[in-house]
């Protein structure tokens, strides 16, 4: 086989294909070799110890060699590996890859491409890491109709929200320390601003309800707005606050987005600490099912990886392809935002003087959205303003976005400082 990219996980990958490979192979059925490695500069030092000559800059090295049968992709970034793994499919090759990036935007076409030239896509690593997600709904819950899929897939912004929440520490300073610790890129835009949970929640939608999402469909929105005394009010009405990703099933439609939100300290989302991450499903048969697990990491990214070669060995040595392929049905679309229901907690910073809750309460009646509680929590004697902390009953979510708006336009309230939806 070859392998694209020896970073974190291609190095893990490598080292274990190349010292664990007569397990591999016995686990397999069939031998398993690694026969070139595509890499970008040849002289890297790389954290694995393997043979100069299995390295290539050539791409044809890897994706055209008639030697190879599964080509691993652990490179990552939309182009040049979309096209890559296209061109691996046409010369008829298998393709194992843990690119989120490829499968979220140009998944459903691969594996349309991949059914007509039958040979298959496997994609476990793409969500997840370590956490056994995508092969859980193509065989364990295939006997189901998926209700919803919720979940912490994001361990930069879980670590982040864990440490604000415990320590008190703004967003940056959470931030720098997640850095420092390795828990997130120098560029952390992707992980803070939800795009990374959208990406590996379009694939769930996608295999859950085996519709095409696309990431553009989800409604998506990082944690730079929350602040640290949303903890205190949080806990204090009894929530954590979590970037989740959530899909949910409704007739002919479904939910699906990313934002961080209030999830009741019962809940098990509320319990996924640090880098940790959880997917939480529903089917009409098996009921609740959790999957908790390290969502990153070169080790349990690899495992993943390794996993779905040898799943993959087993079926070429069987002679059929080991799974269906996708059918997507084109009829579901996404809801749009503005149509979900879901209830909200508003933290409103008003002048502390008479009249105002009334104000207030007026443009919430007014967009019909019922509170469910109604908290003066602190006043301000030097500027005469208070904060005020509301939440609301279940409404359509373009109304609590109405209310938003009117209330921050009031002359009495100096601004809405934060809205999070409650799970
Ligand atoms: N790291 C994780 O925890 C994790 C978890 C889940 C999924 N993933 C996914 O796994 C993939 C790899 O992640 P990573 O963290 O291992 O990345 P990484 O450490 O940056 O390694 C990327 C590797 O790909 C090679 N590469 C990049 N562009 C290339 C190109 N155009 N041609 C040839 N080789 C190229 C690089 O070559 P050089 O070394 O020569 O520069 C490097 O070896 C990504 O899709 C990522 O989303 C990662």
């Amino acid at each position: 086989m070859g392998l694209i990219g020896l970073g974190t996980v291609g190095a893990q990958v490598a080292d274990r294909m190349l010292t664990w490979r007569p397990q591999l192979s016995r686990r397999a059925g069939v031998e398993l070799c690694l026969q070139r490695v595509l890499v970008r500069d040849l002289k890297k030092p790389r954290a694995v110890e393997i043979a100069s000559d299995l390295l290539t800059v050539e791409p044809a090295d890897v994706l055209e060699d008639p030697a190879i049968d599964v080509v691993l992709e652990v490179a990552g970034g939309d182009e040049p590996m979309r096209s890559y793994l296209e061109r691996a499919i046409r010369a008829g090759k298998h393709v194992i890859t843990a690119n989120k990036v490829v499968m979220a935007k140009h998944g459903p076409e691969l594996l349309d491409l991949a059914a007509e030239k039958n040979v298959d896509v496997y994609f476990e690593a793409a969500v997840g890491g370590g956490i056994p997600l995508i092969s859980t709904f193509r065989t364990d819950l295939q006997a189901n109709t998926i209700k919803q899929v919720s979940a912490v897939i994001n361990g930069t912004t879980n670590y982040v929200l864990g440490r604000m929440a415990a320590a008190g520490l703004s967003l940056g300073e959470a931030v720098a320390e997640a850095q420092a610790a390795g828990f997130a890129e120098a560029d952390s835009t992707d992980d803070i601003g939800g795009f990374d949970a959208a990406y590996k929640l379009a694939i769930l939608g996608s295999i859950a309800y085996e519709i095409k999402v696309r990431p553009s469909e989800i409604y998506r929105e990082g944690i730079e707005g929350v602040e640290a005394v949303d903890f205190r009010y949080a806990r204090e009405l009894g929530y954590a606050i979590k970037l989740i990703a959530h899909t949910q099933r409704h007739p002919g439609q479904v939910e699906a987005r990313v934002h961080p939100a209030m999830v009741p300290l019962d809940h098990p989302l509320a319990r996924v600490e640090g880098a940790e991450n959880a997917v939480f499903v529903e089917g009409d048969l098996v009921g609740q099912v959790l999957l908790v697990g390290q969502g990153a990491g070169g080790r349990p990214t690899a495992s993943a990886v390794v996993g779905d070669l040898i799943d993959l060995a087993r079926s070429i040595r069987r002679g059929v392809q080991s799974r269906p392929s996708f059918s997507f049905d084109d009829r579901i679309t996404v809801v749009p935002m503005g149509e979900v229901v879901t209830r909200a907690y508003f933290r409103i910073r008003v002048d502390d003087k008479p009249g105002v809750l009334a104000a207030i309460g007026q443009v919430f009646a007014e967009e019909g959205v019922s509170i469910s509680s109604f908290i003066q929590k602190d006043a301000w004697s030097q500027d005469q303003t208070a904060e005020l902390v509301v939440t609301t009953h279940p409404s359509f979510d373009a109304s609590l976005q109405r209310a938003r708006s009117r209330m921050a336009a009031l002359e009495s309230v100096r601004a809405v400082s934060s809205f999070l939806r409650v799970f």
